[in-house]
């Protein structure tokens, strides 16, 4: 059945005895930008590692009606992990990284190429592309990255955290890259972050989560909205997101 969606339903994980997500149920339309909110410790990793196949879950994942542990077998799926020193002293250049994306493809080095330069340019990066990636700056590498996951022409992205370490600024020109390729590529989005920013401006979907999902009459709070204006001006304002779920009122 191919329902449009990416369904999240009553999932909980577990560590060891430790619920870190409980009941979380929602759908997130196809070809769609997503965020996740949630605090620190709120599980937005985790709901992110369960649908990317990385932690084991009760409830079920459902990828336009198909299993998502069957779908991942089938498709590459592009995951960016939240940021740590991992290409700290990774020997490949810009470009071997993207065209680890294209390893699946027989093509020919000529054509390989184009590709690689093509997501390359995509993300503007082309000028860095003999460059170690280990000399770029966090949010240059996490560009290569976006270029890798296009590189592998998978239809979902999910990045946890992307945003942080970044001023308002590259946040907003970050927002512009990633709804241009959605576009361009047809892509479905999901994105975690732990403050609200500009993602009511860029987001099709908004929902959070803090162990289970939160209403939204209750989610500016937990998100210390006064916060958020005085960082970034009275003009900000959140809006509710109606998206189809169930569960919300669910007791853990
Ligand atoms: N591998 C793990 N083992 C045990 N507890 C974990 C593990 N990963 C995360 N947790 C706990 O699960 C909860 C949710 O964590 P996480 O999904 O990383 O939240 P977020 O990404 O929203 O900050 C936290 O209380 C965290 O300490
Ligand atoms: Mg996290």
């Amino acid at each position: 059945m191919n329902d449009g969606f990416l369904t999240i339903d009553s999932v909980t994980v577990r560590y060891d005895h430790y619920v870190a997500i409980s009941k979380i149920s929602t759908k997130l339309a196809l070809g769609k930008f997503h965020v996740i909110m949630g605090p620190n410790g709120g599980g937005k990793t985790t709901l992110i590692k369960a649908i990317a196949g990385l932690v084991a879950y009760e409830g079920r994942i459902e990828m336009d009606g198909l299993d998502m542990k069957k779908y991942l077998k089938k498709h590459p799926i592009g995951y960016l992990a939240q940021r740590g020193a991992q290409f700290q002293s990774f020997p490949l250049t810009v470009y071997q990284v993207v065209e680890m994306g294209r390893y699946r493809f027989k093509e020919s080095r000529m054509v390989r190429k184009e590709h690689v330069m093509r997501y390359l340019q995509e993300v503007k990066m082309t000028s860095l592309a003999k460059r170690p990636i280990s000399e770029l700056s966090g949010g240059q590498q996490q560009r290569v990255l976006i270029a890798r996951a296009l590189a592998t022409e998978s239809k979902l992205m999910i990045m946890d955290e992307p945003l942080t370490g970044m001023d308002p600024r590259s946040q907003s020109k970050f927002y512009e890259m990633i709804e241009r390729i959605k576009e361009e590529h047809s892509l479905t989005i999901i994105m975690s972050s732990h403050d609200i920013g500009f993602t009511t401006a860029y987001a099709e979907n908004v929902f959070c989560i803090n162990k289970r999902l939160v209403p939204h009459s209750e989610a500016a709070k937990l998100l210390k909205e006064p916060e958020i204006r005085k960082l970034y001006g009275p003009n900000i304002h959140l809006v509710e997101h109606h998206h189809l779920s169930s569960g919300e009122e669910e007791d853990v």
